[in-house]
């Protein structure tokens, strides 16, 4: 069975006007204090992730009988934000995550921004926060990008991750969808996630605590469902666990995802499979473009429910050869070993693990063709 473009890839597949053409969407202002070449040069010698930001960031004004304003590239610093404000109390709020690439020759470019932003209005209709025109999303990437240009490092695995989130930001306390809402994307400069080659992970199957459920939020990509992950993971951490596998919360037996990451199963016949999505599992762009690149390999690949159990069998027989996790943050994953109350398996990585790696990050950098259209050009 060959994969099926979902609604997102379909929305992601719009034509986009070029960065320049977006160019000057969002206003500039300048910082009065960045840093100096050297500074940058030394942030970038070992970034690590999510600890440091850039000089300038995004940021827009949603409000009622307005729509979307105030579209500036302002100096990144701290938000002014009264206590009442609404996602402090009631966590109305969505975000993203993708990354800028430096090629070869200087020029920098992102990863299917319009799967992301496409995502991001899915997550923007669960949460009853209004959608944000797939232009302006990849308006602000392209505007903040130029004004942080020198902060995209150079070097396989090396990128500048883009976070965009909205959150509502009206003073109220009554529980209702709220009137105004602030965009904003950061930038941070990200290293290498497997330094010494891939590292294995391993991970708690989780059966007591669930992340998402029948009817919630699952598919949304909103800090709730980070937020209920977050027990079962410092529990797992203080087992020696890397990352806790979630399983679907109305049967307690299929595999949902990690709590920030899809899941994929190498079978030793060499088809692949992944969970299908269900409402309660984040539609990944790792995930997408993994099935489409398998896809065209002429890999037999398949969507379904997974149950652990089937799945801990196949890893004792034999029939399961390789399991990984992706996501924007480290392509993929081998998964080493699964842990539970009552079993633990352990997997050998693979060669089709590390050539998917290799093919996507290909793609990123600009190395091999890009025959399915995924970069876009922001400088
Ligand atoms: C819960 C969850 N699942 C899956 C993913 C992978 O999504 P993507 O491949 O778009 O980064 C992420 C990361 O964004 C995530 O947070």
């Amino acid at each position: 069975m060959s994969y099926e473009l979902t609604h997102l890839d379909k929305e992601a597949a719009q034509p986009l006007k070029s960065a320049d053409e977006l160019v000057g969407d969002f206003s500039f202002t300048s910082s009065a204090s960045v840093r100096s070449d050297e500074q940058v040069a030394q942030m970038l010698k070992n970034p690590g992730f999510g600890s440091e930001f850039s000089d300038y960031m995004a940021h827009a004004t949603w409000r009622a009988g307005e729509g979307w304003t105030d579209k500036v590239i302002e100096p990144y610093g701290a938000l002014s934000l009264e206590p009442a404000a609404a996602v402090l109390h009631y966590g109305q709020e969505i975000f993203e995550g993708l990354k800028a690439y430096r090629h070869d020759d200087g020029s920098i470019w992102t990863f299917r921004p319009t799967y992301n932003a496409a995502r991001l209005n899915k997550s923007n209709r669960r949460m009853a926060i209004p959608e944000l025109p797939i232009e302006d999303f990849v308006s602000s990437l392209v505007n903040l990008v130029r004004a942080d240009e020198r902060y995209v490092p150079s070097g396989e695995g090396s990128s500048l991750y883009l976070r965009p989130f909205i959150f509502a930001s009206e003073p109220f306390l009554g529980v209702r969808a709220a009137r105004q809402y602030e965009y904003l994307v950061i930038a941070s400069p990200s290293g290498p996630y497997f330094t010494n080659g891939f590292q294995p992970i391993n991970v708690w199957v989780e059966t007591e605590y669930h992340r998402a459920g029948p009817g919630g939020m699952g598919d949304a990509k909103t800090g709730g469902n980070y937020a209920a992950s977050l027990l079962p993971k410092v529990v797992a951490h203080d087992q020696g666990f890397d990352e806790v596998m979630f399983l679907d919360a109305a049967t307690n037996t299929n595999i949902d995802e990690l709590g920030g990451m899809n899941v994929f199963v190498v079978m030793a016949d060499g088809s692949v499979k992944t969970p299908q999505l269900n409402g309660n599992i984040l539609p990944g762009g790792t995930r997408s473009s993994i099935l489409q690149l398998l896809d065209s390999r002429g890999v037999r690949t398949s969507e379904e429910l997974i149950r652990y159990d089937e799945l801990i069998d196949g890893i004792r027989t034999g029939d399961v050869a390789e399991l990984f996790a992706c996501g924007t943050a480290a392509v993929v994953t081998p998964i080493g070993s699964l842990t539970g109350a009552d079993f633990k398996v352990e997997i050998p990585s693979g060669p089709v693990t590390q050539s998917i790696y290799d093919e996507l990050t290909a793609i990123q950098l600009g190395h091999v063709e890009d025959k399915f259209n995924w970069l876009y050009r922001l400088v």
